[in-house]
């Protein structure tokens, strides 16, 4: 039988992943997509995305995994990098996160490869949901808060997140890149005063990392192997609402 992931597990498991996603240059390359301007990274991981962003950026960071955060902070000191790390988590902001934010007044929003650990995952979503679709709806649960105060207060002016994904056979890259903007259009940004002003498609070296994905059987996609993506969707905002 398998084991449930711990928040110790998962931040392990986190910091595998994440060092290959640096190997590769994945977040050197998201990096270069958000605007370099005062950023709130909504789950610092295990620092690498913070390092990245750190290195053009000032970064205000949160997480609620305490093991994270402290292979995060670790990552910075060692390579001489500047960022706060603010320990709280997303759905119940602490008066220090809250205070922090008042004061970096953030300009970009990113929040990169959601996702949390089983008990996270059972926390914020109907419990008779299935434990495949747990991962998913969490995700956009994040997402909902990325776009409305106090994650995103007025000085917000972009939205940047970024998620793994699968390419059906036959399904050209700009079939995927449309689908992606309506998506997020659709249930995201509507209503939120933000626009999805680019999509972009990276590969993404699945096999390099153990990290248990949950694959789908989906009767409504074309047969054969799907090919691992990570998604960008950046957004800006248009008008405030
Ligand atoms: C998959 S990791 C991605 C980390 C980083 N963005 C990266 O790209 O490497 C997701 C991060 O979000 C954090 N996170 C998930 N749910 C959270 C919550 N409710 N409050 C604060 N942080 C959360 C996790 O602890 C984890 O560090």
């Amino acid at each position: 039988m398998l084991q449930r992931m711990t928040p110790k597990d998962y931040s392990e498991f986190w910091e595998r992943e994440s060092s290959q996603f640096d190997s590769d240059k994945i977040y050197a390359r998201l990096s270069g997509i958000a605007p370099a301007e005062a950023t709130l990274e909504v789950g610092c991981g295990a620092g690498w995305s913070t390092l990245s962003l750190a290195a053009s950026r000032p970064v205000l960071a949160i997480d609620n995994n305490p093991h994270l955060i402290e292979r995060a902070r670790a990552r910075l000191q060692t390579h001489g990098a500047t960022a706060e790390i603010i320990q709280s988590d997303l759905f119940e902001p602490s008066d220090d996160l809250l205070k922090a934010i008042e004061a970096f007044q953030p300009k970009v929003v990113v929040g990169w490869f959601i996702g949390s650990h089983p008990d996270d995952n059972d926390k914020r979503t109907p419990t008779d949901l299935r434990a495949e679709q747990k991962p998913k709806v969490y995700r956009e649960n994040v997402e909902d808060r990325l776009v409305v105060a106090p994650l995103c207060p007025p000085s917000v002016e972009w939205v940047h997140t970024v998620q793994r994904g699968a390419v059906p056979p036959g399904v050209s890259e700009t079939e995927i890149k449309d689908g992606m903007a309506k998506e997020y259009e659709d249930y995201m940004f509507k209503n939120t005063g933000f626009a999805v002003t680019d999509v972009q498609v990276l590969d993404w070296n699945q096999g390099a990392t153990p990290f248990p994905y949950v694959q789908h059987a989906n009767p409504n996609l074309p047969p054969g192997t799907p090919t691992p993506v990570i998604i960008s969707i950046l957004a800006r905002r248009t008008s405030n609402v």
